[in-house]
């Protein structure tokens, strides 16, 4: 069967098994940044945004995907420019192997676009159904309340998409804003 729906902006048409799975179809297509950990809804590591809202693709039959609006982790930033979500991530060493980060960072973005300040509670909550065996999520907690603070101009954020350093001593010079230094 054939599933059209928008995927990171662009209109989209992927040839889909009945028993394919929205990962299923993202991954057979190159969008490999949705991770498969446990494949039954438990672990969050595929997590993507359908129609604004953080969905497990691995449980989402594709057939029902026609004119879903899908977004996953390669519509974010680059390696060069990362999204504030991204960069606050890798800002307070918030991942280790990195399996978890794609799904983590998509609903951590689905939350912020719903709620711009969550308080810590707000975050766990939101959180709770991505599992990550490695940090001890502190430090991803951390990280969404530092993305928080920088997309609501809380605190600055750097030409390079990092933090800038509370006690960053700054001369006037136009570091910060990708110059030289001079
Ligand atoms: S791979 Fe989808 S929830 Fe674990
Ligand atoms: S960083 Fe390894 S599972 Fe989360």
């Amino acid at each position: 069967m054939e599933v059209n729906l928008t995927l990171n902006d662009d209109d989209v048409t992927f040839e889909a098994a009945r028993s394919d799975t929205l990962l299923d179809v993202l991954r057979d297509n190159g969008y490999t940044g949705a991770k498969r950990g446990c494949d039954t809804g438990n672990c969050g590591f595929c997590t993507v945004t359908v129609d604004g809202d953080p969905v497990k693709s691995c449980i989402r039959p594709a057939g029902q995907l026609d004119g879903a609006d899908v977004e996953t982790i390669e519509n974010l930033g680059t390696q060069d420019d990362l999204s504030p979500v991204q960069s606050a991530f890798v800002d307070n060493a918030a991942l280790q192997c990195g399996f978890c980060i794609p799904g983590m960072i998509m609903r951590s973005k689905a939350l912020l676009e719903e709620n711009p300040d969550p308080d810590e509670a707000e975050i766990r909550d939101a959180l709770s159904e991505n599992l990550c065996r490695c940090t001890g999520y502190e430090k991803i907690i951390d990280a969404v309340q530092d993305a928080s603070a920088r997309m609501t101009g809380e605190s600055d954020v750097a030409a390079d998409g990092g933090r800038v350093p509370a006690d960053a001593a700054c001369s006037g010079c136009d570091c910060l804003d990708g110059g030289d230094g001079e």
